[in-house]
């Protein structure tokens, strides 16, 4: 069976990530979404409240499946029998990003567990590329129009009450 590890920190999930998604649920047998720990950043919504908004937004997708991991992703991975990573890039900036942490999680899962760590690059749509979470947590300050940028955007503002 093929499974596929979709971490990040989801604060909050957005149409993007949803896209991707999407697609990696066509593509492999099992998809994990996973709300992971960015230690350079400070969360707006606890990951509690991330989990909470993706299982909604993935609640009509069988094959995928919601958790939550303060961990190393290499320890996940490994744990859980998963051998792809998949990372959305929307532009350069992301892929610099991306590709500096899956050398050093390849260099992690070799040291750990003498096994290579897999992580594939899925572009996102060109009609997505502009959608970030920190948009929506712009907009969302100023209390503007959400409904291109997230899922649920009701369920978002109630999860902020
Ligand atoms: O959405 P983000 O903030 O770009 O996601 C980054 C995330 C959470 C996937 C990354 O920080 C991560 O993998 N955190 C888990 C801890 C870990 O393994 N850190 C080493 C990564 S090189």
């Amino acid at each position: 069976m093929s499974k596929a590890l979709l971490p990040g920190s989801y604060d909050p999930i957005t149409v993007g990530h949803l896209d991707i998604i999407k697609r990696c649920s066509k593509m492999f047998d099992e998809v994990v979404v996973l709300i992971a720990k960015n230690a350079q950043k400070n969360y707006m919504l606890c990951s509690e409240k991330r989990a909470t908004l993706v299982y909604d937004a993935v609640k009509e997708l069988p094959n995928v499946k919601v958790d939550v991991f303060d961990g190393l992703l290499v320890e996940y991975a490994f744990h859980n029998n998963i051998d792809v990573t998949v990372k959305g890039i929307r532009n350069n900036a992301d892929y610099q990003y991306e590709q500096n942490m899956a050398v050093t999680n390849e260099k992690l899962s070799q040291s750990l567990y003498c096994k290579s760590f897999e992580t594939l690059f899925l572009q996102c749509s060109d009609s997505l590329s502009g959608v970030s979470s920190s948009l929506v947590r712009l907009i969302l300050a100023k209390d503007g129009d959400l409904s291109n940028l997230v899922p649920n955007p009701e369920l978002l503002k109630s999860t902020l009450k």
